[in-house]
């Protein structure tokens, strides 16, 4: 939050949810201006949150996260911007995405990609640890893959979040690499 106050156009993404926690985190930023992406399956907002996001700069993309044309939306209306902050608090939907570990490459490849390399930050669940297994990813590759991260100027932490949820936040800072290092 204190990083993105100094933000002179702070960009926020949230992935797997509708506009709420963008509109309030950006309604609560002291700049004037900035941008908001949420992404879900279906827009559901009434008309009056419609009306609000678009003064806030504020966009709901409508579609599935494993379709290449949800990121061509993010990317089109990022408009080569980068992401300040990239979220997702997807809860049980991650435990209906494919349980695939080349699914949650591509993902985490897409949003590094996406991030400032000036402080961008991902904060984010991590599927089940039951979605991992039935993608092939041990605990210890989760753990030597954070630890690599670490290792290579991207500042990386994974917590226990309530009873089921693991975080994940990386943050990209400028000597971070260009590509994100290979997962798992
Ligand atoms: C449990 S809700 C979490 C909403 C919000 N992040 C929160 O923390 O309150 C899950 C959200 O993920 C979205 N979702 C589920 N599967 C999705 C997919 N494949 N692509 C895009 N959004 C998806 C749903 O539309 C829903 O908004």
């Amino acid at each position: 939050m204190q990083a993105l106050a100094k933000k002179p156009f702070p960009v926020v993404i949230d992935l797997l949810s509708s506009t709420h926690a963008t509109s309030s985190l950006l309604s609560q930023l002291p700049q004037s201006q900035g941008q908001g992406i949420a992404v879900e399956l279906r827009d559901r907002r009434h008309f009056s949150r419609r009306f609000r996001d678009k003064r806030a700069n504020i966009t709901q993309v409508e579609g599935d996260l494993t379709l290449p044309r949800v990121w061509e939306e993010i990317s089109s209306l990022l408009d080569g911007r980068k992401a300040d902050l990239v979220m997702e608090r997807g809860n049980g939907a991650l435990a209906h995405l494919p349980k695939d570990e080349r699914l949650y490459r591509v993902f985490l490849s897409k949003i590094w990609d996406m991030l400032s390399s000036d402080g961008g930050m991902f904060i984010g669940h991590l599927p089940y640890v039951d979605s991992w297994k039935a993608a092939g990813i041990s605990w210890e590759q989760i753990q030597d893959w954070i630890s690599n991260l670490n290792s290579n100027a991207i500042p990386s932490l994974m917590e226990k979040h309530g009873k089921y949820n693991y975080v994940l936040r990386i943050v990209k800072a400028p000597q971070s690499p260009e590509k994100l290092p290979s997962f798992p």
